[in-house]
């Protein structure tokens, strides 16, 4: 069973006082359709629930079940159900209203539409491989928690060496987030169980805590989703967004940095095999903390036994390495993920 780590963090801007929660805050109340700003009802991807067949259960999220199940008894897809329990219409709706808002990006999963009154998000069926299974942490592959060895890893990635699968990785894992925030959206739950590996490359899935900065949806000062291991430092996203957000506002607050720190540790976690287990960045995020996430301090602090850990990163100059130092730091010394693309190990 998957426990949610996300957490939705409410305070004031003045007194920030961090709580753990597993839960994230109730979104607004659903609103009609007709009043999203691209399409509404009319927007190709509402169905109809009697078009929609409910299959297999394939996974679950803090705030409800994903099935496996068919589209007008032709296409497979998968639906995202909101828990009844929980209020999950409202988060199926809201969800929903981001994915309409990134439609047109290639690095998400395929998205249909909401079926019914709010009751599922629809995608199509892409696979069943996430990231997290892939490393071994979560699936058969990681039953005893310890982490998929490097041949497995870059076959389930389709790469011939495990060195070429960790830069396909940091590849299209950057160029997934760079696409959302091209649309003015940042994902805040970037990790390897919201990664899709698709035949056409790596997907990102799980849109419920995005924040919408064009809008606003979802956005809000004094709140954020924030997930303890591979979430920023910095926690909240800052500015005055909604309602256009200029230019100027993403210039001045660079948000971009939030998941730029999320895909740091993905790829610090993917290209060091002693991380790949279960839970096996909880450790490296405390250690990091205590050197204040300055990573070079933090490797200099390691026996000198666990620094050919780092073999992967540190080939070709430490191209590899240099990109996990400038990702996976204080917000002011973050590289950008446009910078972080044009890395030696992204290619
Ligand atoms: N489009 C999809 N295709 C295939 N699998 C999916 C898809 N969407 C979700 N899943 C599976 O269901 C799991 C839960 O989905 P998702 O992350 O969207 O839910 P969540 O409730 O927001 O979860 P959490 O907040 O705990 O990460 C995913 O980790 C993945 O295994
Ligand atoms: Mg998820």
């Amino acid at each position: 069973m998957r426990v949610a780590s996300t957490s939705r963090v409410p305070t004031t801007p003045r007194a920030r006082a961090p709580r753990r929660s597993t839960r994230r805050a109730s979104p607004p109340p659903p609103r009609a359709f007709a009043e999203s700003d691209d399409g509404g009802r009319d927007f190709a991807g509402d169905i109809a629930l009697a078009d929609v067949r409910r299959g297999e259960k394939i996974g679950a999220g803090s705030f409800g079940d994903v099935f496996a199940g068919t589209l007008r008894g032709r296409t497979a897809v998968v639906l995202k159900e909101g828990s009844a329990f929980r209020g999950g219409a409202r988060f199926v709706e809201a969800e929903g209203r981001i994915w309409r808002r990134a439609r047109g990006w290639r690095g998400g999963a395929t998205f249909l539409g909401v079926a019914g009154a709010n009751a599922y998000l629809v995608f199509e069926d892409e696979g069943r491989d996430t990231l997290e299974g892939a490393l071994g942490g979560g699936g058969l592959g990681g039953v005893f928690g310890g982490g998929r060895d490097g041949a497995a890893f870059a076959e389930a990635l389709g790469c011939a060496t495990e060195a070429q699968a960790c830069k396909k990785v940091s590849r299209e894992l950057l160029k997934c987030v760079k696409g959302l925030h091209d649309k003015k959206i940042i994902h805040r739950d970037v990790k390897p169980n919201n990664v899709l590996l698709t035949k056409n490359g790596l997907r990102l899935i799980d849109l419920g805590g995005a924040a919408d900065l064009k809008t606003g949806q979802n956005y809000d000062e004094a709140e954020t989703v924030f997930d303890p291991v591979y979430g920023p430092p910095e926690r909240y996203l800052t500015g005055k967004f909604g309602g256009g957000g200029g230019a100027g506002e993403w210039n001045k607050n660079k948000p971009d940095l939030f998941d730029a720190f999320s895909v740091g540790m993905v790829i610090l976690q993917v290209s060091v095999p002693a991380f790949r287990k279960k839970n096996g960045m909880k450790g490296v995020r405390g250690e990091l903390k205590t050197w204040a996430y300055d990573c070079e301090a933090w490797r200099a602090s390691l026996p000198e036994r666990r620094q050919s850990d780092f073999a992967i990163l540190d080939e070709n100059d430490g191209a590899g390495w240099k990109l996990v130092c400038g990702l996976v730091a204080n917000r002011s010394q973050r590289i950008s993920v446009s910078k972080a693309l044009s890395s030696s190990f992204c290619r």
